[in-house]
């Protein structure tokens, strides 16, 4: 399968990302987690892309669709994917159709994860990622590891996003509406968008979205 997650920052698509890619045996491919492990080696990649994120805005587009579509050739397209924070604005959603299309591909669905603003708020401020590995995610209240400050995953240490800040997460919701909404739009076109309620436990939203994909897909 080829799916697109989307939904706001805080929403918990990093998350489902993780429980779905597993499930349906799918790569999980997250430009967020790619920028972070770019920034945290140093590359050129890393360097010009924090800058756009410590201010809450995307990484232009000339960075970005390179580096996931290397990404998407890397895990062979054909054999399906699970894409978390691509697209994220028109002209990316076109990249990705072009993409498809010139290897013969099509997307089977866009899972659209609904949560309230005030919960992402939430979901954001106790959020904790991992310094080995930024998609071994927590949180301080909802989602504790088992060992305070300790990744279950890797043993690595738990911090909080730089980008995580009250007023970069606000910025960062003003740009989730502004460029990256018309995506759904775009996609309800084709008939692709299934929308689920992300809240509640992380694993009835799982049940949610794998009950939701395979009506819907
Ligand atoms: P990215 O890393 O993609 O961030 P985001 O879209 O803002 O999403 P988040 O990672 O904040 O949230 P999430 O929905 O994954 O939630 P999570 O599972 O962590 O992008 C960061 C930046 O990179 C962008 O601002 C941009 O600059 C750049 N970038 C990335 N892609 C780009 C692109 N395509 N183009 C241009 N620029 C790009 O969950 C949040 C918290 O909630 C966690 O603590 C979790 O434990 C908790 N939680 C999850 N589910 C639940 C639940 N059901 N109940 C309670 N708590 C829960
Ligand atoms: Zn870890």
């Amino acid at each position: 399968m080829r799916i697109v997650l989307v939904g706001p920052p805080g929403a918990g698509k990093g998350t489902q990302a993780a429980y779905l890619a597993k499930n349906l045996a799918i790569p999980h491919i997250s430009t967020g987690d790619l920028f972070r492990a770019n920034i945290s080696q140093g590359t050129p990649l890393g360097v010009e892309a924090k800058s756009y994120m410590d201010a809450g805005n995307l990484v232009p587009d000339s960075v970005t669709i390179g580096m996931a579509e290397d990404r998407m050739e890397q895990a062979d397209a054909a054999e399906g994917f699970l894409l978390d924070g691509f697209p994220r604005n028109l002209g990316q959603a076109e990249a990705l159709d072009e993409y498809l299309k010139n290897n013969g591909l099509t997307l089977d669905a866009v899972l659209d994860l609904e949560v309230p603003e005030e919960e992402v708020v939430k979901r954001i401020a106790g959020r904790r990622i991992c310094r080995n590995d930024s998609s071994h995610v927590f949180h301080a209240e909802y989602n504790k590891p088992k060992a305070e400050g300790v990744c279950d995953v890797c043993g690595g240490e738990l911090y909080q996003r730089d980008d995580d800040r009250e007023e970069t997460v606000r910025k960062r919701l003003e740009v989730y509406h502004t460029e990256t909404e018309p995506i759904i739009d775009y996609y309800k076109d084709q008939d692709l968008v299934v929308t689920i309620p992300a809240l509640g436990k992380v694993e009835e939203v799982t049940k949610r979205a794998m009950d939701a994909l395979q009506r819907g897909a």
